[in-house]
């Protein structure tokens, strides 16, 4: 038995999608700890393509069960919406396989207004937000004015918390029509009440009864309240110790911590990106790695693997292994620049994460390079038979960082998988 938390190690969209659904097949228990339909987690089966924003990635296997805890921001409209999409591609959900926390968080209506009206004041400083009202959710819920999902269940609690939290005082009147968004509410609550439970209660049984769970991650360590490029961060805690909060389980009870990784790097929103490329090689990664926002569909930037950041996430995450992502989109290119240091405007070399923003926003990246490979390596699934630039590159990373990688992903499908360490069964 296990637990095993899988977050993001640099701004999201590594592919934690596709790692959660190939752990996922051996675990009883897969469970989303923060952020809410922000997330775009993108599992590809077959045909079938399928993009979960709240639903956790394991909810393709019968044998497991998903779990929104505690730490989720939950759009019951979302959630509703993404349960008819999985019915129409053909997979069961149910209350036995989805459990929903009954004191998550509830994103309603008015914080998608709010989100969107902060965005347009912010001008040129804006973050780039996914417009779902994901901050002022958040911002509700630490002010403690927010809306539970089972207050949902109780008339008279929900219109008493409602009244409470005044929000007219912030947006205008003719904005929403508060009434039939109480109505609509009431009527989600109903709809999705066979699916709420103590959920920290829930995946402390699991636990206990030996069972194999996955904390799967939303967004990714530089997108952390704490400990991300602040303020073009979540409203959230991806890191691996928001999986205690979030679920409800003590430090203890985590065994190991996956990072998945990126062979390079992605951002989409706002915010400084050092080894972002405007040139060509950007262009290159952006087209042949389908980097357009699952949620937004916004093209993401692109850029080199970043090796601070890498060793960054590796301590503030407590990473006990890699999953390296998307190596086949570095196929064909004649070599590849790894960012191994940061120079600052004064000419120091940093090997280090700043934390001021100032001073990241204003380095330069230090980089290594190394020889790129002409094979397509997307139906490889043995390291041997990487062709042995793309094997060195593999290893660099390894030896650089100290931690093991456990799998490398060279395409979206599940058979695209080199496993570094065999999966217990
Ligand atoms: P997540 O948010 O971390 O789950 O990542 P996303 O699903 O938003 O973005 C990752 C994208 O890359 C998705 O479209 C995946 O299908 C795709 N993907 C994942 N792993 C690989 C890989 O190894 N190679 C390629 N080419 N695509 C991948
Ligand atoms: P997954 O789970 C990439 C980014 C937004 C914006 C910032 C704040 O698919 O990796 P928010 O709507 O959360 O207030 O926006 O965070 N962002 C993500 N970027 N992947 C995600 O999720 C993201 N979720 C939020 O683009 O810059
Ligand atoms: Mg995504």
């Amino acid at each position: 038995m296990a637990v095993k938390v899988i977050v993001g190690s640099q701004w999201g969209d590594e592919g934690k999608g596709k790692i959660t659904d190939i752990l996922a097949e051996h675990s009883d228990l897969v469970v989303r700890y923060q952020g809410g339909n922000n997330a775009g987690h993108t599992v590809c089966v077959g045909e079938s393509t399928f993009k979960l924003h709240v639903i956790p990635s394991g909810i393709l296997y019968d044998s497991c069960c998903s779990v929104i805890a505690n730490g989720v921001v939950v759009d019951p409209a979302a959630v509703l919406q993404e349960i008819e999409k999985l019915h129409s591609q053909g997979i069961e959900v149910n209350p036995n396989k989805l459990k929903i926390s009954s004191i998550a968080n509830v994103i309603l209506p008015y914080h998608r207004i709010l989100d969107n009206r902060q965005e347009a004041k912010r001008h040129a400083e804006k973050i780039g937000t996914t417009g779902k009202g994901i901050g002022p959710a958040y911002t509700d819920k630490v002010t403690r004015v927010g809306i539970r999902m089972q207050d949902l269940l109780k008339e008279d609690v929900f219109r008493k918390k409602v009244a409470k939290r005044d929000i007219f005082s912030q947006i205008p009147k003719d904005s929403l029509d508060l009434e039939a968004m109480i109505t609509e509410y009431l009527e989600y609550g109903q709809k999705l009440a066979p699916y709420l439970i103590d959920s920290s209660l829930f995946v402390n049984q699991a636990i206990d009864a030996g069972k194999n769970l996955i904390m799967e991650g939303a967004q990714g360590t530089l997108l952390d309240v704490d400990h991300g490029t602040y303020p073009f961060v979540t409203s959230s805690n991806p890191i691996s110790g928001g999986a205690c909060v979030g679920a409800g389980i003590g430090p203890h009870k985590i065994d190991q911590v996956v990072g998945v990784t990126k062979a390079y790097l992605t951002r989409v929103g706002e915010g400084p990106f050092t080894t972002e490329l405007h040139d060509d090689k950007g262009e290159f990664l952006r087209e042949r790695g389908g980097e357009f926002g699952t949620t937004t569909g916004r093209p993401r930037r692109c850029g080199w693997l970043d090796l601070v950041i890498l060793k960054y996430a590796i301590r503030v995450n407590g990473l006990t292994e890699i999953c390296l992502t998307k190596l086949d989109v570095l196929d064909g290119l004649d070599e590849i620049k790894v960012c191994t240091h940061y120079k600052t405007k004064e000419g120091d070399l940093l090997e280090e994460f700043p934390l001021d923003l100032d001073v990241y926003t204003q380095c330069e990246p230090v980089y290594e390079t190394l020889p790129g490979w002409k094979e397509d390596i997307s139906q490889m699934t043995d390291m041997q038979e990487l062709p042995q630039n793309a094997q060195d590159y593999v290893d660099y990373i390894a030896n650089k960082t100290g931690v093991k990688i456990s799998m490398v992903s060279v395409g979206t499908r599940r058979r695209q998988t080199i496993h570094l360490i065999q999966l217990k069964s």
